[in-house]
């Protein structure tokens, strides 16, 4: 009989797999779903800041600044979603269930995370998830300065509030593990590695833009969570792509406190994690392992790169250009 425990952000998981922020987590019902599924725990469908201002125009003491945003998330019903109902949701969610729960917001300025993140603790979240994300539209403004912004709300959340702090990135940022590092310094007890976003696209028959589902990259987070895993100061959890139990696997390997997972369960239900969980358990029986802490981040960058095994492994990592591959492939053609 194997152990699944695990600590992620301090907090005690019966598993590492956790449900990601999405639909499935949106409400107390979805919730104890996941539970009974067996996750290890979940993270709330994110708090936007764009909810907040409909509350503050309900009270006839905001304006909105960008109607097409608004119509876009009244339409996907997303509005009906506010602080208080978030709340609500937080509080009957830990009263019915033994699994933790973390927070997740969603702002477009520092000034509104302290408050909500307060809101959201005092509610009896365990911990909150800051999903960040700035698209550097402007010419005029260098990548450093969407980097500060990052580091100003995790700084102002990390003062507001007792429970954990972690941190969404998106994969569009330069230096990972320095930001990573930085954002650690600034509070931040765990690095989620990445978002998944709305991909613009051209409808060439009607002539007008429309906005396609993104897909998580597997590859894109268990490269960043293997070159992370062991190096920054804080916990690493993946979310992107997982589809079988040997990804788990893989990202745990890879140095994975926490592997999130949404789109599997949001397309073939949320009974998938019970497979995930089985075949992680069949693994780790197969390869001897007793517990989850005996294989965690055995082949991270960090592990490969002290160890005495070959220095190809971890240059799987950083390797990124395709000229061997492409010279073996067109020698064997030969
Ligand atoms: C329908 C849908 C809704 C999502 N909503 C949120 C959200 O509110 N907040 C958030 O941080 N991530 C959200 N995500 C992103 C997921 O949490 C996850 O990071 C992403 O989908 C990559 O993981 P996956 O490949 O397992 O889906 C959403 C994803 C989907 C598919």
């Amino acid at each position: 009989m194997v152990d699944l425990a695990t600590t992620y952000l301090g907090l005690k998981l019966r598993n590492p797999i956790v449900v990601g922020s999405c639909g499935l987590t949106r409400t107390v019902e979805g919730v104890v779903r996941c539970q009974e599924a067996g996750a290890g725990a979940v993270v709330l469908k994110s708090f936007f800041e764009e909810q907040f201002s409909k509350e503050l125009e309900a009270a006839d003491q905001g304006a909105w600044t960008f109607p097409e945003a608004r119509d876009y998330l009244e339409k996907g019903g997303l509005l009906e979603y506010t602080t208080d109902d978030l709340s609500r949701l937080i509080e009957k969610a830990k009263a019915g269930t033994e699994i933790p729960v973390i927070a997740s917001i969603n702002c477009r300025t520092a000034r509104l995370w302290p408050r909500f993140a307060r809101q959201f603790e005092n509610a009896g979240a365990d911990a909150v998830e800051l999903n960040i994300f700035f698209l550097p539209l402007d010419p005029k403004t260098a990548g450093l300065e969407y980097e500060r912004l990052h580091f100003e709300i995790v700084k102002e959340v990390a003062a507001a509030v007792s429970i954990p702090v972690s941190v969404k990135l998106s994969p569009y940022l330069t230096s990972i593990p320095h930001l990573g590092q930085r954002l650690v310094e600034a509070g931040s007890r765990a690095l989620v590695l990445f978002n998944w976003f709305m991909q613009p696209d051209i409808d060439v028959k009607r002539m007008n833009t429309r906005s396609a589902i993104g897909r998580g990259d597997f590859h894109l987070s268990l490269r960043w969570v293997g070159l992370c895993a062991g190096r920054l100061n804080c916990d690493i959890a993946s979310s992107g792509g997982v589809r079988r139990s040997e990804d788990v696997v893989k990202l745990i390997l890879a140095g994975a406190a926490a592997v999130q997972v949404a789109s599997l369960f949001l397309r073939e239900g949320i009974g998938k994690l019970g497979t995930l969980i089985q075949g992680l358990e069949a693994w780790m029986e197969e390869h001897g392992y007793a517990s989850i802490a005996d294989f965690q981040g055995e082949m991270s960058f960090k592990q490969q790169d002290l160890s005495h095994k070959e220095a190809s492994a971890a240059e799987a990592y950083f390797r990124s250009q395709y000229l061997e591959t492409f010279r073996e492939s067109t020698e064997k053609s030969k």
